[in-house]
């Protein structure tokens, strides 16, 4: 656990619900720093006097089952309030010694609506009468234990909320973390100040001095190598560890030429001048472009991408005396998913292009400076360290670039159609203030080619496909809702300003069934 000097913190106990990560950044965004940590690490802690609260997830286990995931029981005499969500809430049912059963009779699953019983500081300003929530179990609990209140009711199962007051235990059958709850931040927001009493403190602005101290202790006077991509995550990692170290940070910027128009000009100068980075440019376009000739395959690209990009950081990293330090920009979600509380990797899509296989290979320790923070909140550090909007606010950009999203072939003539024609979709999307309203949107280049005519002549020339997608993490997406005349407008503009393109598509699948990129 990595926020050992917070002096009050909440800690969420992962059941493996798929939506335990909301509950975090509910917390945070409240002000009060909240944890993940998996039912083992919780047997391992033993001083307990920053936790000023836990709340048990939901997840897929069933307290019906014979041996069924759980927490000591002594986690509740401690005098720390508990929360329990979905599966937590039929833990503690279980442990107290009331009664779960499993019913095609009780289970809800999406919108169900909560009936007031009792007041209960947890519902306070929140369940006057009766509230939209949001449901997912197949199990209730159907007989309370020994002390326990019943405040809340659904239609199918009627206790929904229940409460040990003395004991200032809680547990809920709906999931207030997630958005199709009405109101559910006022559940958290009850408990945290209400129930714990915890005061609101924390601020991912405030982290950025420990951060940068915690750095200077670790790395000393040693070297520190890593790859700037120019996205949001290595951009904030790099401008962090400079604050720390400065000019024993040496970044690498490897030109693959699949980048989209001027981004690549664009980053290297913004860090070099104004942020006076020690950046070291690497073009290696025509290596890229050489290696990827006819090669078709997805996976082969990724490979070939991935490998390349290996061999050249490790040549060049290997010009540096006192290199002790690989810097990546992981954050907290990819450390969650890493160690899941059940064990279980999700099956593999794609190979993901990262600097994954590196400090194995070079001998290097790791620095990842972000792995505790979400996304956004990288944001509001980026903001807070004077990174410019332009990279600050940036839609995610996969590693292989471009290569991923030209299908079929890669040729430096198709590199250029398709660099110009994203170029007007994004910059049409910013002109308009779509931008910041969509997660991810990008121009890709499909292997077939069609007929068209313009003016008087016919044309044979390829199709460009359009995908702009709305999500919170990119696990799940769906595809954004166009205003026609903007839609019109991006073809429009596409067809009369690109050479080579004669028509344009607009990608309607959503996350699953399709992934967010094409290959
Ligand atoms: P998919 O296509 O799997 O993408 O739905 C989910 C998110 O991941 C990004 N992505 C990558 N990011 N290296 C990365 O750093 C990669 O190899 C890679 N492939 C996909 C994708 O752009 C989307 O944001």
């Amino acid at each position: 656990m990595q926020f050992q000097y917070e002096k009050e913190k909440v800690l969420i106990v992962d059941f493996g619900s798929q939506v335990t990560k909301l509950i975090a950044r509910r917390i945070r965004e409240l002000g009060v720093f909240s944890e993940i940590i998996t039912p083992k690490e919780l047997i391992k802690i033993k001083d307990y006097h920053s936790i000023k609260g836990f709340i048990l997830s939901g997840g897929p286990s069933t307290v019906t089952n014979s041996r069924f995931q759980s927490v000591p029981k002594a986690i509740f005499e401690k005098k720390i309030p508990v929360l329990g969500i979905c599966y937590g809430l039929q833990l503690i049912a279980k442990l107290f010694g009331g009664k779960i059963k499993s019913s095609k009779k009780r289970r809800e699953f999406g919108r169900a609506f909560l009936f007031k019983k009792k007041s209960s500081l947890l519902t306070k300003k929140y369940l006057i009468t009766k509230r939209s929530v949001w449901m997912s179990h197949q199990d209730a609990v159907v007989k309370l234990p020994k002390n326990f209140k019943s405040i809340a009711s659904t239609q199918n199962s009627k206790l929904t909320i229940i409460e040990h007051s003395k004991k200032k235990i809680y547990g809920v059958q709906f999931h207030p973390e997630v958005t199709h709850t009405d109101n559910g931040k006022q559940i958290f927001k009850n408990f945290l100040f209400l129930i714990c009493k915890i005061k609101k403190k924390w601020n991912i602005s405030s982290q950025k001095k420990k951060l940068i101290k915690k750095i200077k202790n670790r790395v000393k006077k040693d070297k520190v190598i890593c790859a700037l991509s120019g996205g949001v995550d290595s951009s904030v990692a790099a401008l962090l560890i400079n604050k720390a170290i400065k000019k024993n940070l040496i970044c690498v910027m490897v030109d693959t030429g699949l980048m989209r128009k001027n981004e690549f000009n664009y980053s290297y100068k913004i860090f070099k001048k104004k942020y006076r980075l020690n950046v070291k440019l690497i073009n290696a376009s025509s290596l890229f472009l050489s290696k990827l000739k006819n090669i078709s395959n997805p996976e082969k690209k990724r490979k070939i991408i991935g490998n390349l990009f290996i061999k050249i950081f490790e040549k060049e990293a290997k010009n540096h005396k006192n290199l002790k330090f690989l810097a990546q920009g992981t954050l907290y979600p990819d450390v969650i998913e890493s160690r899941s509380s059940t064990g279980s990797k999700t099956s593999k899509i794609k190979s993901h292009h990262n600097v994954g296989g590196l400090p194995k290979r070079m001998n290097l320790k790791l620095i990842e400076p972000l792995k505790d923070f979400f996304k956004d909140e990288v944001r509001i550090l980026g903001k807070s360290l004077g990174l410019v909007n332009q990279i600050n606010y940036k839609h995610p950009f996969p590693g292989p670039g471009l290569g991923i999203r030209i299908v079929g072939n890669i040729t430096k003539e198709r590199i250029k159609i398709l660099q110009e024609a994203d170029n007007i979709f994004i910059s049409e999307l910013v002109k308009s203030g779509l931008y910041s309203k969509i997660w991810q949107a990008y121009a890709a280049l499909l292997p077939i080619k069609t007929v068209g005519v313009m003016g008087d002549s016919r044309t044979y020339e390829n199709i460009c496909l359009l995908r702009a997608v709305t999500s919170e993490d990119g696990m799940t997406a769906d595809y954004f809702s166009f205003p026609k005349n903007f839609i019109d407008n991006i073809s429009n503009k596409i067809i009369n300003n690109v050479k080579g393109i004669n028509r344009v598509v607009y990608d309607i699948t959503s996350k699953p069934p399709s992934t967010i990129e094409l290959e």
